[in-house]
């Protein structure tokens, strides 16, 4: 794939840009924003818009609403953050398309700044319905895709809009692409997945693609937990997701066929009811009362050895209940072993970034992809309908 006509190839002064953002944050449970690196990221294009007289309307969504208004994903407290890291007023439309955004549009003057409400408030969105995906281009003149985490879905606001209107890549598109095309196009070996968290059903049939691209795949987390089951393992008391232990022999036997060896966790740490303390038992020895919580001390020395031969490292997903400082210390332990490494080492998905900052092991890492689902389908050659609309760089 070659590369995108870019942002800074567009003839923006006194026009109205329609910007594709990726402003789903983690939130605090107060609905607060737990980690504002998404929007940081985007900075770059938003400073190059307002540098070069745009008037920039960007449009974003935050969780999954579902086609309804829900004013727990209301981006309006984004719109005060962005002000405050801009340092200029950030105009706010409580509708993505309609009179106040039209409004709002027609009034505004170069270099100023426009958030849309949620576009996803809009059932039309996740459709790609060409009525809402007309409505959404017509508040402005060109388009920009700056959402990386977004590009593997194709909605109204991602490849409708791009098909209406001159569209250009923006500038952590055009990043994101750079660094994780290494991983796609070139990776050196042993290259190393170290893949966990939750979101199990929607992963497994993500892993496939990383067989035979990668030697080694290290699994933990909830992740781990059918491998485990499929394995013979009782888990205790863990919460599991049923069925999955067909799709995850099919996998063992595909990697095994490809030669890509599945390393899985040989102890945990876990919890019990009306026990203060953890404990750390063997996997084969976990009683019917205790829940895994993380990778225990014999794993984490497994999977350390194991990356200090890598050359290439992509991580997504924590390998415990990380958000939990009792349950923090095998993916603590796991990724600070990369630090200092040779490795080209990629970390993955928003809630990771956040992790690896809370843990301290950021500076594990060269390179933080602020998507996570696009990030993983990407590294493993899909195409990117959000990507693939947007016109080549001549
Ligand atoms: C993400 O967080 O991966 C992106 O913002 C896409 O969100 P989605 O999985 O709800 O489409």
């Amino acid at each position: 794939m070659g590369e995108k006509r870019s942002v800074t190839d567009a003839a923006v002064r006194g026009r109205r840009v329609l910007v594709r953002v990726d402003f789903n944050v983690p939130q605090t449970p107060t609905g607060g924003i737990a980690d504002d690196r998404r929007i940081v990221e985007a900075l770059p294009t938003l400073e190059h818009l307002r540098a070069h007289g745009a008037r920039s309307i960007l449009v974003s969504h935050l969780g999954r609403p579902e086609g309804r208004r829900d004013p727990k994903l209301s981006l309006r407290p984004i719109a005060h953050r962005l002000s405050q890291l801009v340092g200029q007023p950030v105009l706010f439309a409580d509708d993505a398309v309609g009179y106040s955004a039209i409004e709002l549009a027609s009034r505004m003057k170069d270099g100023d700044l426009l958030l849309l409400e949620n576009v996803r408030f809009h059932a039309g969105e996740e459709a790609n319905d060409p009525a809402f995906a007309a409505q959404l281009a017509r508040l402005a003149e060109l388009f920009v895709e700056d959402a990386f985490g977004t590009l593997h879905r194709a909605h109204a606001s991602t490849v409708g809009v791009a098909k209406r209107l001159p569209s250009f890549a923006g500038l952590l598109v055009a990043r994101e692409v750079r660094e994780l095309s290494r991983l796609r196009d070139a990776p050196i070996a042993p290259y190393v997945a170290i893949l966990g968290g939750a979101k199990v059903r929607d992963k497994l049939p993500l892993l496939s693609s990383f067989l035979g691209r990668t030697q080694l795949i290290l699994i933990g987390g909830a992740l781990s937990f059918p491998f485990l089951a499929a394995a013979g393992h009782s888990l205790g008391a863990t919460e599991t997701e049923p069925g999955l232990e067909p799709a995850v022999r099919e996998f063992l036997q595909a990697a095994a066929d490809r030669g890509t060896r599945v390393l899985l966790p040989e102890d945990a740490v876990i919890e019990r009811p009306d026990r203060s303390s953890v404990e750390v038992v063997r996997l084969d020895a976990v009683p019917s009362d205790g829940r895994i919580r993380d990778i225990g001390p014999a794993t984490q020395r497994t999977f350390a050895s194991a990356l200090a031969e890598a050359r290439t490292v992509f991580w997504n997903g924590p390998l415990g209940l990380a958000e939990d400082a009792r349950f923090s210390e095998g993916t603590r332990a796991v990724l600070g072993s990369l630090r200092g490494s040779t490795a080209y080492r990629v970390a993955a998905g928003g809630d990771s970034a956040a992790i690896a900052e809370a843990l301290g092991v950021i500076e594990s890492f060269n390179f933080i992809s602020t998507g996570g689902g696009a990030a993983l389908e990407f590294v493993q050659g899909a195409d990117l309908p959000g990507l693939a609309v947007l016109p080549d760089a001549r």
